[in-house]
């Protein structure tokens, strides 16, 4: 059977992006195009999406969504990309920001934009048999989806579920009386959106074979773990890939320098650049530590301003780019004051700079407490700098130490000794006379296969499967709901 997927997320790049999902729904619809499978993809028009410039085509306008007492209206625009069908859901009342995020609104305007899919669908003439709903912002289109289409639910990150108070119940159409055992247990006077779409869907997936068999457990599953394990027969961990194309350090525009596995030389020009532009002193022989992260508690900032003193003491630079919590902020800059000659902090999202990291660093720092995936580090290892990362969920799929694909170096403990030996352990690889290891490991992580259509080809298999078990699980949501 043709495979007809309606591909959900609420962000998408380049079109609205705050963090990894918008990258993952940036790239992975044209992947699957490439796999044969007919992808429209469903996206809110936020206000910075310029219909002009992308030369959309109005296809309905005035389709009424009620959400609770209220009622929104939606155009429907469409745009041709890459293959993709790429449909822009407008209601500025809703999503007239240029922001994907905002606060306790959310929840009244991504259930508007799950409630307007079938229409825009339909809208589009596109026959949908798979609908695929990416995090708890699309979970509602896999509760109240036409019960003829096979439903896939991917988590990109359990820490975010869709929590909500149970008075916001009526507005879901969920009935009080019938909340799940793990609402009532875990998180009582709340509605779990996540966890109802993980009970729902015919197949879910989550961003790596790791982070799956992490969430089993409590100290990953972020409360969910038993709803998990429930449906381990239909769970699959599917890794992300990276935009290749964008990110090739034989091209990227925004280096100083361009090179390739073969040819690393150039390489040291990106870092003399780096060093320059963070106003460190410019010193080839001086390892330079990188990190591209929200600073929040899931990146292991704590551990990395614990072990700045010591790195000082070795006489490592340190580079770091991103912002988040107001106290790392505090912290990052009370490190700066401390050793300015040997620590750079940039507070801001910056992809220019980020490339001149990726591209000028020797190392790229992710200790992260837990990571479903994580592109940070394939995207360093792209560009031949050596991760040193948590070995957990994505991280611990991508970057090995040992063995002839050796690309990098792990840790275990969430502790700062554990993450400062396996710096000292890249320290002294990268100190050796001749630098041949360092080099290979530089080679086997820009040789690796980090594109998408590895990860196309496992989709497509799981809508299959999704597409298989539909009757079947049709057939027992009605019994269940009789019940
Ligand atoms: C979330 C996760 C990250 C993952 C990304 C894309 O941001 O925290 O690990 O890479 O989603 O799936």
């Amino acid at each position: 059977m043709e495979l007809k997927v309606a591909f959900l997320a609420v962000e998408a790049a380049p079109f609205a992006k705050v963090g990894g999902l918008g990258d993952v729904a940036g790239a992975l619809p044209a992947a699957l195009v490439r796999q044969g499978v007919a992808v429209t993809q469903l996206l809110p028009r936020y206000g910075q999406i310029d219909l002009t410039a992308l030369d959309a085509t109005l296809i309905a306008s005035d389709i009424q969504i009620s959400v609770g007492p209220e009622t929104h209206a939606f155009a429907v625009w469409r745009v041709e990309r890459d293959g993709v069908h790429l449909l822009l859901l407008d209601a500025p009342s809703l999503f007239g920001e240029a922001q994907v995020y905002i606060d306790l609104r959310d929840r009244v305007r991504f259930t508007a934009f799950c409630r307007a899919v079938p229409a825009a669908l339909a809208a589009a003439g596109f026959d949908a048999n798979v609908l695929h709903a990416n995090d708890w912002h699309t979970a509602l289109a896999v509760l109240e989806a036409d019960p003829a289409l096979a439903r896939v639910l991917t988590i990109h990150n359990l820490a975010h579920q869709g929590i909500t108070d149970i008075d916001y119940a009526e507005t879901l159409g969920i009935a009080v009386g019938e909340l799940l055992e793990v609402e009532r247990h875990q998180f009582p006077g709340k509605i779990n959106l996540l966890a109802r779409a993980i009970a729902a869907a015919e197949q879910v997936t989550t961003v790596s074979p790791r982070y799956a068999r992490e969430v089993l457990t409590p100290e990953f599953g972020a409360g969910l773990e038993t709803v998990l394990q429930r449906r381990t027969a239909d769970l699959t961990g599917i890794l992300n890939g990276i935009d290749t194309e964008r990110f090739d350090p034989a091209s990227d525009p925004d280096l100083a320098a361009t090179y390739t596995a073969d040819d690393l030389a150039a390489k040291a020009a990106n870092k003399a650049a780096l060093q320059r532009e963070l106003g460190l002193p410019v010193e080839a022989e001086r390892p330079l530590l990188g990190m591209v992260s929200r600073l929040d508690g899931q990146k292991g900032f704590d551990l990395v301003t614990s072990v700045v003193p010591a790195l000082v003491e070795r006489g490592v630079q340190v580079a770091v780019l991103g912002t988040g919590l107001p106290e790392y902020h505090a912290l990052a800059q009370e490190l700066v004051a401390r050793y300015p000659e040997q620590v750079s902090v940039t507070l801001a999202f910056d992809a220019t700079k980020a490339q001149h990291i990726y591209g000028g660093a020797d190392m790229f720092l992710m200790p992260s407490r837990f990571e479903p995936c994580g592109l940070g580090q394939m995207v360093a290892m792209r560009y031949g700098t050596v991760p040193v990362v948590r070995e957990t969920g994505g991280l611990a799929d991508t970057v090995h130490e040992l063995g002839v694909d050796a690309n990098g170096f792990r840790f275990v403990e969430y502790t700062p000794q554990a993450l400062l030996a396996a710096i000292d352990r890249a320290l002294a690889t990268w100190g050796e006379p001749g630098r041949q290891r360092w080099q290979a490991l530089q080679r086997n992580g820009m040789r690796a296969d980090l594109t998408w259509d590895g990860a196309a080809r496992q989709y497509r298999d799981v809508y299959e499967r999704a597409l298989a078990q539909r009757p079947q699980s049709s057939a027992a949501a009605v019994a269940e709901q009789r019940a």
